[in-house]
């Protein structure tokens, strides 16, 4: 099995310093691919890079058959990868479809409208808010606009990092849900999550990160299973 997305040998920080060293990780097309760890391991540093948005400093990244370790994030767009960041940027004045608009501008698709009507099928609960501005959306709202914002260049992979960070927890199996329909739809998905343990049993692999460094990585019912791992990053209770 090929991977969709290898990253080997990688480190990468700030100011010249690294953050995370020496990464290992490789991601199989059509996959959803969970990054665990404690706060400052390193999560969102890998993500960010691989995205071009933070500085390598040594290693390979390899996404689909091609050396993309030079390119820049607005290449690395038109080439098939989107990311939702962090801290959400959904524009709070601008209605949901500007903020679907916005996905499409640093890889034009032929056909807009039918990019859109697809996208919005994954999230039947914005196709009736199209008009509204998104700052007037509940989070788990906002969180669907950024998703669907980051499917409009029709990525093979989508970068999340904690996509549900602060929502409630039927939001946050909504969210699950939907990262299940948006992999069965045949996009690969790499994410950082807090919620480890539900994470887990929808990816098919875990990657856990301490310290900025490959610590464990395996499939999900692996991970799950493993008394270290639920001790340690699970809350130590059965799965
Ligand atoms: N922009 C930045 N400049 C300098 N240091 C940073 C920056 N962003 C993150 N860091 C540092 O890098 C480390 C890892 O951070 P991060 O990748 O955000 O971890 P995680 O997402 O796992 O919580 C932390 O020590 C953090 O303080
Ligand atoms: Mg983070």
């Amino acid at each position: 099995m090929t991977a969709l997305l290898e990253v080997t040998g990688l480190s990468a920080g700030y100011g010249g310093v690294p953050v995370i060293e020496e990464i290992d990780l490789a991601v199989a097309e059509r996959e959803i691919a969970v990054i665990l760890g404690p706060n400052g391991a390193g999560k969102s540093t890998l993500l960010k890079t691989v995205f071009a948005l933070t500085s390598r400093l040594e290693g390979t990244v390899r996404f689909n058959g091609r050396d993309i370790a030079g390119l820049k994030t607005s290449e690395l767009v038109p080439a098939g990868i989107s990311c939702v960041p962090q801290t959400r940027n959904v524009f709070a004045t601008l209605t949901v479809a500007e903020n679907l608009d916005i996905g499409t501008y640093a890889s034009p698709p032929q056909d807009k409208r039918a990019l859109r009507d697809r996208v919005l099928s994954l999230f039947p609960d914005l196709a009736a808010k199209l008009n509204q501005p998104a700052g007037e959306l509940s989070g788990g709202q906002r969180q669907m606009v950024a998703m669907g914002r980051a499917l409009m260049s029709a990525p093979k992979l989508l970068l999340l990092d904690e996509p549900t960070a602060g929502l409630s927890p039927a939001y946050l199996e909504k969210i699950f849900d939907l990262l299940l329909d948006i992999r069965d739809s045949g996009v690969t998905i790499l994410m950082v999550e807090q919620n480890a343990r539900q994470a887990l049993h929808i990816a098919d692999t875990g990657h856990v990160l301490v310290s900025g460094r490959n610590y464990v990585s395996d499939t999900g019912r692996v991970l799950l299973a493993n008394d270290d791992v639920r001790r340690s990053f699970l809350g130590g209770r059965a799965a």
